[in-house]
Formats: C-alpha cells, structure tokens, sequence
C-alpha cells in the first residue's frame, strides 16, 4: 500500500536546527551563480522556501520577495523569520507544481534540493511551466538536485544527527528502476525526563538531466547551465563531486 508523504512537519521544526549549517554554502553558491542576475533584477520568488532563509536573504539585497512552500508548519517558521527582519517578504502556501504570484519576478530560486521532492515525475513539467509563468521574459530559474550518484552512495547510509533535546535516525534505500529514493525518519525528542519517538517518511525523485533539461526546454527556458556543487560545499563530506547539481535556465525574452 503507498505510503502518506507528509513530512517537514516535525523537520520543520527542527529544520535550523539539524541542517541550518548547510544553509551557509546555499548562500555562497547563490552569490557566486547569480553574480551577473542580481544587478538586473527588483523582485524574485524562493520557492520551497523553508524557514525561510534564503528569502530573507535575497530581501537583504534589495528586492521585493515572495517566499513559497506547501507546508504549513514551513510557511508559519517563514512568517516568523521574515516578521523579525523587518524586510519586505510575503510568504504564500503553495504547491510549486501550480503556484501563483502576485506578479512576475526576474529570479526563481528552488534551493536544497527541494525540485526532488515532488511526488511523481509527470510533476517536473507541471514545476518548469509554473516557474516559467512567474517570471518575466528573460527571467532565471535557479535550482539544485540531488543526483542518481548521490542517492546510490550516500541515501543508504544512516544518518545520526542530534542536538539538545533532539535526535534524529535517517535511513533511506535508492530504487534505481523507479528512479526513487525512500527514506524513514525516526525522531526521539526530549519531552521533560522522557523521550517521545516519533516517524516521518520521505520520498524524492531522481531527475537525469535530459529529463530536467527537456522540462526546462518545454516550458520555453533557453541557455541552461550547470555546475557540480562540491566545490562550495568543501568542508561537508555529504557533498562529493557528482551528488549535487545547480542549475541556472533562462526564459526565453
Ligand atoms: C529540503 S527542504 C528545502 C528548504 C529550503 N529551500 C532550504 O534551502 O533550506 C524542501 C522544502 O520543499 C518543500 N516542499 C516539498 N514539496 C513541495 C511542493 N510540492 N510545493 C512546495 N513546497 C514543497 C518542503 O515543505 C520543504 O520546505
């Protein structure tokens, strides 16, 4: 029977606090990639926002914000961060296969993997063409995902990772002819003298680049570049040449 995906909820609240360290290289990539796209643009869109990190950053240099995500606990932690820095950043609950803006930005980003979290793979064109409605002509679609490479070698291995009051036991499998990866997530979190143990499930899709590279195309991108991530995440063993891809397309003018 197909198992319930509901997960960031639980990693939703936890979520800064088990993986905020990543969110340091996200930064460094993004301001290396997008060098050339931030001088040209006034408004963009994070979607699968998160907590929201990213949204307040891209808001830090100047521009108008709209920060997207499905999960409610996500968009609540995202309000909140956004609210405490006083920039100017509206946060929406939305699927990102069928989101809507106010109005069209020249940047989308989609940071940390998010793009394999959509549920089946007929969504990935469902994604491009409503990123390719929200931006302008001209407009750039910044991504990243994890690669085949990266679900074979390091989604098996059990991942151990804890803080006061919290732990969480990450052990995942790679079904190569589904081009799918499964992973359960056992958390035991303090409550006073006792510990609670409790379960999330998450699936990702694994993209190829002809299949990313034909969506992008469909939904009328143009000059599609990439970049393997390893070298802006240098001191985490988890990112090895070949695990993790960024993508930067642009809409066609
Ligand atoms: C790995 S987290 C990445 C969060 C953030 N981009 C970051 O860099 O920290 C994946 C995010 O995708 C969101 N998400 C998953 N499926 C989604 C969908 N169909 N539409 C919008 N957001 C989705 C989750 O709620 C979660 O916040």
């Amino acid at each position: 029977m197909p198992r319930l995906v509901r997960p960031y909820k639980l990693l939703a609240e936890h979520y800064d606090e088990l993986f905020g360290f990543t969110r340091s290289w996200g930064a460094l990539a993004r301001a290396n990639l997008l060098a050339d796209v931030f001088p040209r643009i006034d408004a963009a869109c994070d979607l699968a926002c998160g907590t929201g990190t990213a949204a307040v950053e891209l808001a830090r240099r100047g521009l108008k914000v709209y920060a997207v995500d499905l999960s409610p606990a996500m968009c609540r932690l995202a309000r909140r961060k956004i609210r405490a820095s006083g920039l100017p950043a509206q946060v929406i609950r939305a699927d990102m296969r069928d989101f809507h803006l106010p109005r069209q930005v020249g940047l989308v980003t989609c940071e940390f993997d998010a793009l394999n979290h959509v549920p089946q793979r007929k969504d990935l064109g469902s994604v491009t063409r409503a990123v390719a409605r929200a931006l302008h002509p001209g407009g750039h679609f910044y991504f990243d995902v994890n690669t085949e490479l990266a679900f074979e070698r390091i989604w098996p291995v059990t991942w151990w990772l804890e803080k006061p009051g919290v732990v969480l036991v990450m052990r995942g499998e790679y079904d190569r002819s589904a081009g799918k990866a499964f992973a359960d997530a056992e958390w035991f979190i303090r409550e006073g003298r006792l510990w609670r143990r409790r379960h999330e499930y998450i699936e990702q899709v694994c993209w190829t680049d002809q299949e990313i590279r034909g969506a992008l195309r469909d939904a009328g991108f143009c000059s599609i570049r990439k970049w393997d991530a390893a070298p802006f995440f240098k001191d985490d063993p988890f990112v090895r040449p070949g695990y993790r891809t960024f993508y930067l397309a642009r809409k066609q003018a």
